[in-house]
């Protein structure tokens, strides 16, 4: 039994409450990998901004619980040795499908919880958020519940019929669970192929897809009912067209992949929305970085010369969504 405080990580309560009120998005990063971890820790040191790191059941499968929990602390002690003397890092379980796997996770140093329930009936969600809220509590670990449901695929349940989150049901379901906080479902969707092409129109000058824009009506209805409740929204990558078509470029084969615009995202961030998922647009530079250097120099055999200028061009990804889309630069930087 490890708690999060050993390990230097912070929960999400008092980030959050400032985010809120300071009208900017925390980032949440997805990671798997020693790469993804030095380059998400020395782009949030860089800008002094609170980080969450961010790992789904998948991901903890891949690179093992025990390892995880060392990495957590050793980003944190990394953190300090680039100059970042107080370093604001939540370890986050992202999409939880279980009370064993929440459970786990609190016992292994995480210090916030996602308790996914948004595909169950609305009780049986009730009741499982709840359940996770209680046993994590006594740790002091926040928890994360949802409500809606995402199109495309929830992590392993593929969510054949999306629909936005109900803000008649809100106050019931926070107030039932003592969820700390609560993604919702406005249009965003998980992945590199977030709208079918029918979805969107074409700018007439790029040729590019222009998806239609995300139901921010229900996030004010929402935050109506909510005053001051953080709100999280997941499948916000961007889907940079610049790394789509490097991937296109050497090889790969991403036709008409697209994302959430970075002007929508900056208009979430001032609301209550104060965790935004970013998961997809990290793998999309990294795979680009690495099909480049194995097309211009294919006698390249050592990984640190594709893996370098992979965390190299997600590092400028971070920094980039820190600075430019979330504005959270600086907000950790006491
Ligand atoms: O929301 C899903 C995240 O992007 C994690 O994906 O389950 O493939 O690790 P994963
Ligand atoms: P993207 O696929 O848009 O990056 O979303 C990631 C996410 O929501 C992780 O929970
Ligand atoms: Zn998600």
């Amino acid at each position: 039994m490890v708690n999060y405080k050993d390990l230097g990580l912070v929960n999400t309560r008092a980030m959050f409450a400032k985010a809120v009120d300071g009208g900017y998005a925390i980032p949440a990063f997805n990671f798997n990998n020693m790469e993804q971890l030095q380059a998400i820790i020395q782009a949030a040191a860089e800008t002094k901004s609170p980080v969450i790191l961010q790992v789904s059941k998948g991901a903890r499968n891949y690179a093992n619980a025990t390892l995880l929990r060392y990495m957590a602390e050793g980003a944190v002690e990394y953190a300090k040795e680039l100059g970042w003397a107080h370093p604001q890092i939540v370890l986050h379980l992202d999409h939880g499908d279980s009370f064993e796997l929440c459970k786990s996770c609190c016992d292994m140093g995480f210090s916030s919880v996602m308790i996914d329930g948004s595909a169950l009936p609305y009780d049986e969600n009730v009741a499982l958020t709840k359940k996770v809220v209680e046993y994590a509590h006594k740790f002091d670990v926040t928890v994360e519940g949802e409500l809606g449901v995402l199109a495309g695929v929830e992590d392993e349940v593929s969510a054949e019929e999306s629909h936005y989150t109900r803000p008649e049901e809100v106050i019931d379901f926070t107030s039932k669970t003592g969820v700390d906080s609560l993604a919702i479902s406005i249009g965003t969707s998980h992945g590199a192929y977030k709208f079918k092409p029918e979805q969107c129109t074409r700018d007439p000058k790029t040729g590019r897809l222009v998806p239609p824009p995300l139901a921010f009506d229900v996030l004010e209805e929402i935050e109506k009912k909510l005053p001051g409740f953080p709100i999280v929204l997941h499948g916000s990558s961007s889907v940079p067209q610049e790394e789509v078509d490097t991937i296109n470029k050497y090889g790969g084969k991403l036709p008409d992949a697209v994302g959430i615009p970075e002007e929508q995202l900056r208009k979430a961030a001032k609301s209550a929305v104060c965790k935004i998922n970013i998961d997809s647009d990290s793998r999309l530079a990294m795979t680009a970085a690495v099909r480049k250097v194995f097309v211009e120099k294919p006698g390249e055999f050592d990984p640190r010369k594709y893996l370098g200028p992979a965390r190299d061009n997600m590092k400028k990804l971070y920094m980039h969504k820190i600075q430019y889309v979330l504005g959270s630069e600086g907000k950790a930087a006491d």
